[in-house]
């Protein structure tokens, strides 16, 4: 049996150099240190979350992005630094979140490439592809620079090319689509409207109905409360979703708010199991009741 951990949205946060104050990040800090969106982060959380991956030591890692608040070279730094121990020891599959595409200047700049580039796979036209040990993993990157809201969309060279680059899986692989956002919300809707939307959720359900070999789960993060749910094909085939919620978030448990990640048991190209691991007073402890058990 393999056990792939899954975490995201750790968002280890710098303050910005008052150089790089301009434009979004000016109006990002003052959003993160003003009006205290720092405060949802904490190193407290950042730190037991390293070390209660590390303890579990498990077959292989994905991060589903927002490693960083406003992809700053620094909080890239920080986050590499954070990670080693993980880095050294563990087969690891990383994409960007829209946080790590923060600016123009930090994608232009290959921020989080000239950083984590040995981590993301990355192929063909912004896709990653990680394999090991019996696992095809399939990285979309539909994180741009926006000006005020946080919504994303797949490009379109990266929906025409997935169903070659998911038919190229080997036969008895368990496949996993990766990407920062959901493709549906909790309901099962396509996540595509309002501020925080993945644009093109549709196109990408349509892209997936017309695959020959579809992915066995998709994982996600950006939404900061994890849920589960799935994508329902028109042939009335379903794809579980899962998003674990921030790794980062501060344990303030009078507003139920606590860190959190995945844990997948994979046997024999299947999904048998899934845990999630939630932060308390003691660090963190499997989910009452089950994975997602609680409801939030
Ligand atoms: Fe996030
Ligand atoms: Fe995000």
């Amino acid at each position: 049996m393999l056990r792939i951990a899954h975490a995201t949205d750790i968002h280890w946060t710098c303050r910005p150099p008052i150089s790089s104050l301009f434009g979004k990040r000016l109006l990002g800090s003052a959003n993160l240190y003003v009006r205290g969106r720092a405060r949802h982060f904490t190193r407290h959380a950042q730190d037991h979350l390293m070390e209660a991956l590390e303890e579990l030591s498990p077959d292989m890692l994905f991060l589903t992005g927002d490693l960083t608040a406003q992809a700053l070279p620094e909080e890239f730094a920080l986050a590499r630094e954070q990670l080693s121990t993980l880095l050294d020891s563990t087969p690891t599959f990383i994409m960007p979140g829209n946080h790590d595409a923060y600016t123009h200047a930090s994608v232009r700049e290959r921020n989080m490439e000239s950083v984590f580039g040995d981590w993301m796979h990355l192929r063909n036209e912004g896709i990653g592809v990680f394999e090991h040990d019996g696992v095809y993993a399939v990285s979309l990157n539909p994180c741009r620079p926006t000006k005020l809201d946080a919504v994303g969309a797949v490009p379109q060279v990266q929906l025409d090319h997935l169903p070659q680059v998911l038919s190229q899986a080997p036969e008895n692989d368990f496949v996993t689509l990766a990407l920062h956002y959901p493709v549906v919300g909790k309901h099962g809707r396509p996540y595509a409207h309002g501020g925080h939307a993945l644009l093109n959720a549709p196109e990408l359900i349509k892209v997936l109905n017309a695959c020959e070999r579809r992915p066995d789960m998709i994982i996600h993060g950006h939404i900061h409360k994890g849920y589960r749910s799935e994508v329902l094909l028109d042939d009335g085939h379903t794809i579980p979703t899962f998003n674990p919620g921030s790794g980062g978030y501060a344990y303030m448990p009078k507003k139920d708010r606590a860190a959190c990640f995945n844990v997948y048991s994979v046997e024999d190209g299947k999904l048998i199991g899934v845990d999630r691991y939630r932060l308390g007073p003691e660090g963190f402890e499997p989910e009452d009741g089950g994975a997602y058990a609680s409801g939030r």
